[in-house]
């Protein structure tokens, strides 16, 4: 048994003090501060006294994008896992638009079998949507073997548009399976470039991302689906939301629909549009990051539950790639390593109860996709932790990260990642990982 004494444990719905116990692999039981647990005496139990720390269970993000297969030169699953597992990042879900896409059953067995011994995190993985796969990726979900159906309703970095009203009615009617939406109105996009185009020629200052991109295309992309779900009663996952009206239109529809959910990530609750100056191509993703007031709405939403998941949306491409002009710079950055700094922080400037970061940092999202035994500080759950030294500032310096680079590098943020346990084992310690090899295991989901 190793025993984490005198550390705040906070938890969706409670922050206490105590000791937690870890039996090999899960948590054995939760003691109450003073309340000293008779197994602390024995003779192989060790101590790891953490007074002043903060216990969370580890995140679980499951919205990566981790490049493998095909994308290599930007990052792969060996790199962007360990960069995951330093920022106390312990499950993640990656994304389909690799290179090929994973719109088949054989390619998300290629790529579980690409992922196994090479993760230093546990895994999984969604299956892409197209005009035409539906028969065919369903039943990857119903056996467990893909976490949900990620639909592009607007284009993004790969091909993956699905643009036919008929699939998307028929993805939609799938009320059995978490289906996941990147939703931006494609005309309207086509549309803001072609008006930037006419205004600025071939050099389109980055600053005009969020009116080509713009937050229109954004609700009028969410409006559309939150119509169909409402209709369908789809088990549906409005992925990055950046705009205020998107998160009152969503929380209008769960009164009806109680199985909408809306992600955002650390980017948008901590970036705005005053930041394009200084980052420049850095700071192009998709969705854009919008306004000061959208950021401000979006950490109210995350305090008041109406955001109900982070994922880090860790899109990660080469620094020169970025350095590019507007029309050949690729849109995505990377983030995983620092977005629970970024969120601690938040929460501190916010108020942003810690409750709210737990939930949305890994025990939400462990529920909606049915995770087994993931991401829950209570006895039986595996013991997928993470320590945070709450005064520390996060060395933000050298990411972890195949590309190297982060948007954060010159940002001070409180709360730094001291120790990440897996599976009841220390594998981080202050920035270093303690472990030889990768050990993550394929996450598994009870399906309803
Ligand atoms: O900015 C983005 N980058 N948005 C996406 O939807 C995809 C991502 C990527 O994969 O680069
Ligand atoms: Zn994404």
């Amino acid at each position: 048994m190793i025993y984490l004494t005198d550390v705040t444990i906070i938890t969706g719905d409670a922050i206490r003090e105590g000791t937690v116990g870890l039996d090999h692999d899960r948590i054995a039981g939760i003691w109450a501060d003073g309340d000293v647990p008779t197994g602390l005496a024995a003779p192989d139990a060790a101590t790891i006294p953490l007074k002043g720390m903060w216990l969370f269970a580890g995140g679980i993000d499951a919205h990566v994008h981790f490049r493998e297969p095909g994308l290599t030169d930007k990052a792969d699953f060996a790199s962007e896992s360990r960069a995951a597992l330093l920022g106390g990042v312990t499950s993640v879900i990656d994304m389909p638009n690799t290179n090929p896409p994973t719109t088949s059953r054989e390619r998300l067995e290629e790529k579980l079998r690409m992922a196994s011994g090479r993760s230093w995190v546990h895994y999984g993985f969604h299956i892409g949507a197209t005009n035409d796969n539906l028969d065919d990726i369903l039943p990857c979900i119903q056996d467990g073997s893909a976490a949900g159906i990620k639909v592009f309703m607007g284009s993004s970095t790969g091909n993956m548009l699905v643009d036919r009203d008929e699939t998307l009615e028929r993805i939609f009617r799938v009320t059995d399976a978490e289906i996941l939406v990147h939703c931006e109105d494609e005309t309207l996009v086509r549309q803001g470039l072609e008006q930037a185009r006419e205004r600025y020629g071939e050099n389109i200052p980055f600053s005009a991302h969020p009116s080509i991109r713009s937050r229109e295309a954004c609700t009028r992309s969410t409006e559309k689906a939150l119509e169909m779900a409402l209709r369908h009663g789809t088990r549906l996952h409005v992925l990055h939301v950046t705009t205020a009206e998107e998160i009152r239109m969503i929380s209008a529809a769960k009164e009806k629909n109680p199985f909408l959910l809306a992600e955002t990530s650390a980017n948008y609750l901590w970036l705005c549009d005053k930041d394009y100056v200084r980052l420049g191509g850095k700071l192009k993703c998709n969705p854009a990051v919008k306004t000061e007031a959208d950021r401000s709405a979006l950490r109210k939403a995350l305090a008041d539950g109406s955001i109900d998941t982070i994922g880090s949306d860790h899109a990660p491409h080469r620094e020169e790639e970025k350095g590019r002009p507007y029309l050949s710079c690729p849109s995505g950055m990377p983030s995983i390593q620092q977005s629970l700094p970024v969120l601690l922080t938040v929460a501190a400037e916010a108020d942003i109860p810690l409750t709210r970061i737990a939930r949305a940092f890994s025990e939400k999202t462990a529920k909606v996709f049915g995770i087994r035994d993931r991401g829950r500080i209570a006895p039986g759950y595996k013991a997928d932790l993470v320590v945070i030294d709450p005064t520390a500032k996060a060395d933000t310096s050298h990411p972890a990260y195949k590309c190297g680079w982060t948007p954060y590098r010159d940002e001070t943020l409180t709360g730094a990642v001291r120790m990440v346990f897996l599976d009841g084992k220390m594998v981080v310690r202050d920035g270093r990982i303690l472990s030889e090899r990768p050990e993550g295991q394929p996450l598994q989901y009870d399906r309803r």
